[in-house]
């Protein structure tokens, strides 16, 4: 670990390496400004300029009324929403807003169990209790699919008296749901659906089909800035029915987010807008005929597979070669030493995130990369697949730690900190979440299972983030 490198310095280095990005933010770097929005691109150059407050003329984003006004106008439009509400803390704090909204302090949550933190962290602000449902496992990859309407059924017969369905869909792996039933079932009992599409802001452009505005939720929270163009940290929360009540999700949001938000995401927000505006036809059909391309291209790869579901995100490329050896973490290893970075790894897959911003090259470059990989698979690797009957490994962990429900008991009120080893049985204190995807393993109030607390330090050796551990292996547990 380099101690010495200034953040800055690390930046500039990464920058000048001409890197591949099939991680989040959706633009991919400055090429695409300047394509795409050259004007505008002299933003860049005038960064400093543009950081300003709230001076006569820049209005206000909790009393939008002139130019924030104008880019939620376009958001409106594009999105077809009954409103847009600009997010400059991410799709959390849109989140969290929208739970706050949906359910009083003291009401019930009905909410999918790999939901990302802000969704735990916005229950535990209002003082909201979590009800469950659990989604589908994908037994070959040990990771969770879709939630069904069926399994949101069960937990409304469970919690009748909830407020709200929350489910996200996309996954972090591209996995949908089935949004158009999970809604009916939240309406005919009276509650409203916030969908999480934080991974899904093109889907109203590119797949019609699989998009929660279009498919009757209430509340659709997007992060234009993983997929789309606008900047890290912004995010937009389309509000589609009569349900909700915006003054409640306005005052709710000013709770919630900087009073200090910066002009340039927004300013970020409004060049999203326009791009998609005058471009977003072409983005989108370039998009679809690059991942075309991927798709046909990558079966001439020896060892190379894709993750498939039939409600899949065709965005999200799922990479498999442990047939040839590799797990997830070392097939990233092996594209990032070619300038190829991945967003995510989990078992047996590194996910390729791509954006509106990857041109034909990146493609290219990823299938080159793949190629060579594969040929050059050791001897000794390309006669082991990761997973097998002898070692179970690291699908199976995921598997296992997905499939497992928690018993819940009171938050402690006091706690210490322990080893993970003699933290088996005791009641967590805090969350314990590898980062990415978010997705909390532990909850504070969960009796900590010992396979769970052992992956999540599996992970933690690994050199991945666990929030909630550290790295010699100590938890937060009640006393
Ligand atoms: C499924 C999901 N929801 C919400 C978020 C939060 O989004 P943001 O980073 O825009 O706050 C993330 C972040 O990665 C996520 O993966």
């Amino acid at each position: 670990m380099d101690t010495e490198k200034t953040l800055t310095a690390f930046l500039e280095e990464h920058r000048k390496e001409n890197p591949v990005s099939f991680h989040m933010p959706g633009h991919k770097g400055r090429r695409f400004y300047e394509k795409y929005a050259p004007k505008a691109a002299a933003l860049f150059n005038r960064l400093p300029d543009y950081d300003i407050t709230e001076i006569p003329g820049a209005d206000n984003l909790f009393q939008p009324e002139t130019v924030i006004r104008r880019v939620m106008d376009r958001y409106r439009s594009l999105y077809e929403s009954r409103e847009t509400y600009l997010l400059i803390n991410g799709s959390s704090a849109g989140l969290m807003a929208a739970i706050m909204t949906a359910v009083p302090p003291g009401g019930k949550l009905i909410m999918a169990r790999n939901c990302h933190k802000s969704v735990f962290n916005g229950a535990r602000l209002g003082n909201i209790t979590p009800v469950y449902a659990w989604p589908e496992i994908i037994e070959e990859y040990g990771i969770c699919g879709e939630v069904t309407a069926e399994e949101i059924e069960r937990a409304i017969s469970e919690a009748p008296e909830a407020s709200a369905v929350l489910v996200t869909s996309p996954n972090y792996y591209g996995v949908c749901s089935d949004i158009e039933a999970i809604g009916q079932a939240a309406h005919r009992h009276g509650m409203m659906l916030i969908v999480d599409q934080a991974h899904g802001a093109h889907l109203p452009f590119m797949n019609e089909r699989l998009a929660a505005e279009k498919g009757g939720a209430d509340i659709v929270i997007d992060s234009t800035h993983k997929t789309l163009a606008s900047f890290t940290q912004t995010a937009i929360a389309n509000i589609c029915s009569d349900m909700v009540d915006l003054d409640v999700f306005q005052d709710r949001l000013q709770m919630l987010e900087s009073t200090s938000p910066s002009y340039l995401l927004m300013a970020s927000l409004d060049l999203n807008a326009q791009i998609l505006e005058d471009y977003g036809e072409e983005l989108m059909k370039a998009w679809r005929e690059n991942l075309m391309y991927f798709y046909r291209r990558y079966k001439e790869i020896p060892g190379l597979s894709l993750m498939t579901h039939p409600a899949l995100d065709p965005t999200k490329l799922n990479l498999d070669m442990s047939s040839r050896g590799y797990s997830g973490a070392d097939l990233e290893e092996e594209l990032e030493k070619r300038g190829i970075y991945m967003e995510l790894t989990t078992g047996n897959i590194a996910m390729a995130m791509t954006g509106i911003g990857n041109d034909r090259s990146d493609y290219d470059r990823l299938l080159e990369a793949l190629a060579e990989i594969s040929e050059n698979a050791p001897a000794a690797k390309a006669s082991f697949r990761c997973e097998n009957e002898e070692t179970p490994g690291i699908c199976e962990a995921e598997r296992q730690v997905n499939s497992h429900k928690p018993e819940t008991v009171r938050v402690p009120a006091k706690a210490e900190s322990v080893h993970y080893t003699e933290a088996e049985g005791r009641v967590s204190a805090g969350l314990i979440i590898p980062y990415p995807p978010g997705r909390p393993l532990i909850c504070p109030g969960e009796v900590m299972d010992g396979k769970v607390l052992r992956y999540a330090f599996v992970l933690r050796q690994r050199g991945e983030k666990v929030i909630g551990m550290t790295a010699d292996g100590f938890v937060r547990v009640g006393v």
